[in-house]
């Protein structure tokens, strides 16, 4: 039977003018009603219409500056225009996609370019949809190639959602209800060699998967940890697996988070994030050809790990796309340069406000954490905050940022009082110096007489009153990323 509420022709343009006005309303009902409620309760219940490099515009026309970049995805800017055209061509050449039994040229020339930009002899490349897949895939060839099961993992490391993934979660909240996990897998300090040597010297350890710079929270390791690391899982025969999901793709003001500690030497590298060009999802795990060798030997392994969209023409052409446009636009270099200029500016605001305990920064991977001031007044403030709830803190800068100032930027994570930025790497100076200014105003707020509480249970109450209320803004704190 035909649906009636379908119109006869497909009209996405009609569709989405249609249904603009209630748009929360079909996701809580059809999606995540969980999160809607979130949305709601810190106030960021927006219906964007239109995003264009570091920009995105809401249905009233305000814009917004864009310092969460889709969880680091949007590095080259949003529907960057030699990424549309890319996709155009590629859908206007109407080209045979997932033919399955064929060698799809995109596929040898994303890898190739690919192999260029990683170097390390990583010649090999699986192609996937995602990150936490890059990670199931790199398990599963470690395993496989070393005849090991252990895989080492950090405190604080975040690698995806699905099962394997999962397994390396440094976070308790993420892990929560989803037990039992991978067996052998074990957990050390990050930036700890001492730590990690120990976890390799029980000798069934397949592989360190680790991130070179953190996520959660934007925790940068000690200047040679990530060599030292690789050297160590290479003398007691396990592989170094570089998770560069989010730190790759010139994020860090390199090609690669691990060209900042130039003896690291790899066995496999997982990207993914920001080479879909934030508009069709891909990923690639370059892998060392002894290790691939061990994993496809022979004719009737040949797609032993394979999944059905992994090498898509449309996610080849993103990839290829915006690794041109990374070269072109010298974005490595301008992720260092605004990194290095928001670092600056939020260092000079340190002495003058006390909540910021740390600001950490790599390229364009920032983070302001604050902690308990020193001071009678600011310490019960911050005291009476947390005796809510751990996780509000941060969002008293987060919720003004997005209501007062149209800045979209995120909580570090569960249990960590932190904002991170991770905006495009096409972000200018004016760009820069608004979030400065912004993020000063917030902070001298927050340091005002009655502390930060008050004007942050003010804004949440005006959404609702209710005790979810208090559970959904402290969930927010990034999910993804
Ligand atoms: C370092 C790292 N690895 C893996 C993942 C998982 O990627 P995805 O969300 O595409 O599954 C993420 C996501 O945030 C990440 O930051």
């Amino acid at each position: 039977m035909v649906d009636p509420s379908f119109p006869v022709e497909f009209d996405l343009r009609r569709l989405l003018d249609e249904h603009c006005p209630d748009s929360h309303r079909l996701f809580a009902e059809h999606v995540n009603p969980r999160f809607a409620q979130v949305l709601r309760t810190i106030g960021f219940d927006r219906f964007f219409v239109r995003a264009e490099g570091q920009y995105l515009w809401d249905e009233r026309g305000e814009r917004y500056l864009d310092m969460l970049g889709g969880y680091a995805v949007c590095n080259v800017g949003r529907n960057h225009p030699t990424v549309k055209q890319a996709l155009r061509d590629c859908l206007d050449m109407d080209l045979p996609s997932m033919v399955q039994f064929d060698a799809p040229a995109l596929a040898g020339l994303l890898a190739r370019e690919l192999g260029r930009h990683v170097g390390r002899g990583l010649d090999r490349t699986y192609f996937t949809n995602s990150g936490t897949e890059g990670v199931e895939a790199a398990i599963k060839f470690a395993r496989c190639a070393t005849g090991r099961p252990g895989i080492v993992f950090a405190e604080r490391a975040f690698h995806g959602l699905t099962m394997g993934a999962l397994s390396l979660n440094g976070c308790q909240s993420f892990r929560q209800g989803f037990a039992p996990f991978l067996p052998e897998t074990r957990m050390v300090r990050f930036g700890d060699l001492g730590d990690l040597e120990g976890a390799l010297r029980a000798g069934d350890v397949a592989a360190f998967v680790v991130e070179p710079v953190q996520g959660k929270g934007v925790h940068v390791p000690p200047d040679g940890y990530l060599a030292e690391a690789s050297r160590l899982c290479h003398r007691y025969g396990a592989l170094f697996v570089a998770d560069e999901v989010q730190a790759g793709v010139c994020r860090t003001g390199k090609f690669l988070g691990i060209d900042h500690d130039p003896g690291c030497e790899p066995d496999m590298v997982v990207l993914s994030k920001a080479l879909s060009g934030g508009l069709v999802p891909v990923g690639a795990v370059m892998v060392r050809p002894s290790v691939w060798d061990r994993v496809y030997s022979s004719l009737d392994r040949a797609i032993v790990h394979s999944s059905t969209f992994h090498m898509g023409s449309m996610a080849m052409t993103a990839g290829l796309a915006v690794l041109h446009v990374c070269h072109e636009e010298r974005l490595a270099a301008r992720a260092e340069r605004m990194g290095t200029l928001l670092r600056e500016g939020l260092e000079r605001m340190q002495p003058r406000y006390p909540f910021i305990r740390a600001v950490r920064q790599r390229g364009l991977m920032v983070a302001v954490q604050f902690g308990e001031p020193e001071q009678l007044r600011l310490r019960a403030a911050w005291k009476a905050l947390h005796a809510i709830d751990h996780d509000l803190f941060a969002q008293s800068a987060v919720i003004p940022l997005f209501e007062d100032h149209r800045i979209l930027c995120q909580v570090a994570g569960h249990g960590q009082p932190t904002v991170k930025l991770v905006p495009p790497l096409v972000i200018t100076e004016a760009d820069v110096a608004y979030f400065l200014q912004a993020f000063e105003d917030v902070l001298r707020r927050m340091h005002g007489t009655a502390g930060p509480g008050p004007d942050l249970l003010a804004r949440i109450g005006r959404n609702s009153l209710s005790r979810r209320t208090y559970e959904a803004a402290a969930a927010g704190t990034g999910a993804g990323e």
